[in-house]
């Protein structure tokens, strides 16, 4: 691995990493993309499946149902931002640079309809639009730009001096070298891989924001974990069932096949996502298995991929699809402004590991790719014109690859069941109370190690505990259930996550 110098390092390469660095090219700098991922399918964008919402005729509606759906807690301002620059972005970025096509039906686009949508205002590819949109965008970047992409090299470490940063410690195949970076921006995703179930491919392991909050940036609303309320888990894996299924008239059947969500929400199937995750978690709890019936649809022929998927992992969609909550997005991350700067000079994040305020407490469906296009393009720009300057980087420690028998796989399987038990859909001041001291416990394990030799599973694991704690004492301290953060009343039992 070469030290390199590059005007815009950017770390990520989902839509919000694509779109920055595409944008940061097309404004003349120099831009270094660095990825983890060895595979499309190891970035979050793969998984998207709804689409991505743009503004038809009626952008106050859009925003009116981006804060309703938050309830009331996005920032207005950021939801402007969002709304007013949606249909340009996609438009520029996705159709005309990338040639992106999006699917239509005799009259023009055929927008899709999700959740807390007030009408039809998604652009999709069956249900697959973040694999049909992220593979021709990395192509795209790869081929047509003079970006150097540079795939299997996480970053370790930022470098950072008083309350700047010049850079990251770069890693491949366990050897590191610094990038020193006039400009660094995070886009490095979420945080799936804490929690047991997730839509996240597991290399969501928040890298991005644990490294930004070591180096002193400011997070916000970490305890927004949201929860996707229709994942179908097999024996051979989980999978998303997209929420455009409830959209085109799917209905959810409790175990005693009746259909509930009429009782907990006006909207019923389409009520916010907070609400619907938590209806069929206690349905679930008092009811068994609960399905999401699709007989009013023509499913093989509305979405062919998900009748695809559901025959690869043995489910029989025609008898109602069993369907459970599963971690899906965080709506909270690394604090940023409208251009992405966060609160570190010369640092951006862009995507879900950033927090704009578009969110709020919970996220409008199909937003999510939509924000790391907009907030990407606005970062790239922005990124553009820094200084390149060296300072001495952070040492890391000799490789050492030989940790303790199972020491990653085994804190990582008891950081996910304290998260999954103590900080998941529904929480209890003292199972969080709990959590923080179990999590603070792991969290000491794991840096003991860091102090003494260096590997990615390790800056992993790292990464995944500094973040857990986050999302446990920022869940703490809100003693308001709002949107994803959910307090019910103390439980009795203690957890086995605890022993
Ligand atoms: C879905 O297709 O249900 C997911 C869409 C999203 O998370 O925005």
């Amino acid at each position: 691995m070469n030290e390199r110098e590059t005007d815009v390092l950017v770390v990520g390469t989902g839509i919000a990493g694509l779109s920055a660095a595409l944008a940061a090219d097309q404004a003349g700098a120099d831009v270094t993309l660095a990825t983890k991922a060895e595979r499309p399918e190891q970035a979050s964008t793969w998984w998207a499946q709804g689409g991505i919402a743009v503004t038809r005729d009626d952008p106050e509606q859009f925003k009116q149902d981006i804060l309703d759906a938050s309830a009331g807690t996005a920032d207005p301002e950021a939801v402007e931002v969002l709304v007013e620059n949606a249909t340009d972005t996609v438009s520029d970025v996705l159709v005309e640079t990338v040639g992106i096509e999006f699917d239509t039906n005799g009259e023009g686009y055929d927008f899709g309809r999700e959740a807390a949508h007030d009408e039809p205002r998604i652009l999709h590819i069956n249900a697959e639009t973040g694999k049909h949109i992220h593979v021709p965008f990395l192509n795209y970047v790869a081929d047509e730009t003079d970006v150097t992409v540079l795939e299997g090299t996480a970053a370790l470490e930022l470098i950072r001096h008083e309350g700047r940063v010049y850079g990251a410690i770069l890693e491949r195949d366990g050897e590191w070298a610094p990038t020193f970076a006039g400009s660094t921006i995070l886009a490095t995703g979420g945080i799936g891989a804490l929690y047991p179930r997730s839509t996240n491919p597991d290399t969501a392991t928040g890298d991005g924001i644990a490294m930004a909050a070591l180096a002193g940036a400011e997070v916000d609303d970490m305890e927004y974990v949201q929860f996707h309320p229709t994942a179908c888990h097999t024996d051979s894996g989980t999978f998303l069932v997209s929420e455009a299924v409830r959209g085109e008239g799917g209905l959810l059947r409790n175990g005693d096949g009746e259909r509930f969500m009429p009782e907990y929400h006006e909207d019923a199937e389409l009520a916010p996502r907070d609400v619907v995750a938590r209806a069929v978690k206690t349905e679930r709890e008092q009811t068994g298995e609960v399905t999401l019936d699709v007989s009013d649809i023509d499913f093989e022929a509305e979405f062919p991929d998900l009748a695809e998927k559901c025959a690869e992992h043995g489910v029989d969609w025609e008898t109602g699809i069993p369907i459970a909550p599963a971690q899906h997005f965080l709506c909270g991350g690394i604090s940023v402004d409208d251009r992405g700067r966060t609160t570190l000079d010369n640092l951006y994040a862009v995507g879900e590991c950033s927090r704009t305020g578009v969110h709020g407490a919970n996220r409008l469906a199909s937003t999510s790719l939509l924000e790391g296009l907009v907030w990407g393009q606005r970062a790239g720009e922005d990124a553009v014109g820094n200084e390149i300057e060296r300072i001495e980087p952070p040492e890391l420690l000799e490789r050492d690859p030989d940790l303790p028998g199972n020491f990653a796989r085994d804190k990582f399987r008891r950081l996910r069941r304290v998260m999954d038990e103590m900080v998941g859909i529904e929480r209890t001041p003292s199972g969080l109370k709990r959590s923080q001291s179990v999590l603070r416990r792991l969290k000491g394990e794991v840096d003991a190690y860091v102090r003494t030799r260096t590997s990615r599973s390790l800056y992993e694991l790292r990464s995944a505990s500094v973040v857990s704690l986050l999302i446990s004492r920022a869940a703490a301290e809100n003693e308001q259930s709002v949107g994803c953060h959910y307090l019910v009343d103390e439980e009795t039992v203690e957890s086995p996550a605890e022993q």
